[in-house]
């Protein structure tokens, strides 16, 4: 008698180790699983989400893309290809001859920009073509 409920007793912490153990190995199991899902859906899709292109303007988006990546060559002062950048009227002529988005767009036809640097993020030319696609608004 003694014996038998101590076996009993036995058997059910064991049941019990490995329900847990099996509960443990699910949880962290689903948890992979859910991290593998999320990453390779940022892999799918990379500038989903990330790229806010909803409040796109001249003075708040573009000017600053183009301070970090084009007016060290393209400023009034000592502009490379005779190609002024740095203020509105200049840039709109480039925007309006195709110029601007061709050479940002590595577009066959037009010098890649920036010259000898890789292309800009795919945010930074999304927000450049909405700016574009909305007018090139003096905004
Ligand atoms: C390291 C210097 C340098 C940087 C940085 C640079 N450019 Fe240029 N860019 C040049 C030179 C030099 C030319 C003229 C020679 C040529 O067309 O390749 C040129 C030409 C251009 C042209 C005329 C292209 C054509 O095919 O007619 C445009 C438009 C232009 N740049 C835009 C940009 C923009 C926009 C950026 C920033 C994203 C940029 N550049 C960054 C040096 C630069």
């Amino acid at each position: 008698m003694g014996v038998d409920s101590a076996k009993i007793i036995k058997n059910k912490s064991l049941m019990n180790t490995k329900t847990i153990k099996l509960v443990l190995f699910l949880f962290v199991g689903l948890m992979g699983l859910n991290a593998c899902y999320y990453d390779s859906e940022e892999e799918l899709y990379p500038s989903s989400g990330d790229c806010d292109l909803s409040n796109v303007t001249y003075s708040g988006t573009i000017v600053p893309i183009l301070n970090d990546n084009c007016y060290s060559c393209h400023s009034s002062s000592f502009p490379q290809g005779s190609v002024v950048l740095d203020n509105y009227n200049d840039l709109k002529t480039h925007v309006d001859n195709g110029r601007f988005w061709g050479a940002v767009n590595h577009e066959s036809g037009y010098s890649p920009m920036p010259q000898n640097l890789p292309q800009l993020p795919q945010c930074e030319l999304d927000k450049i073509k909405t700016w574009i696609d909305n007018g090139a608004l003096n905004n």
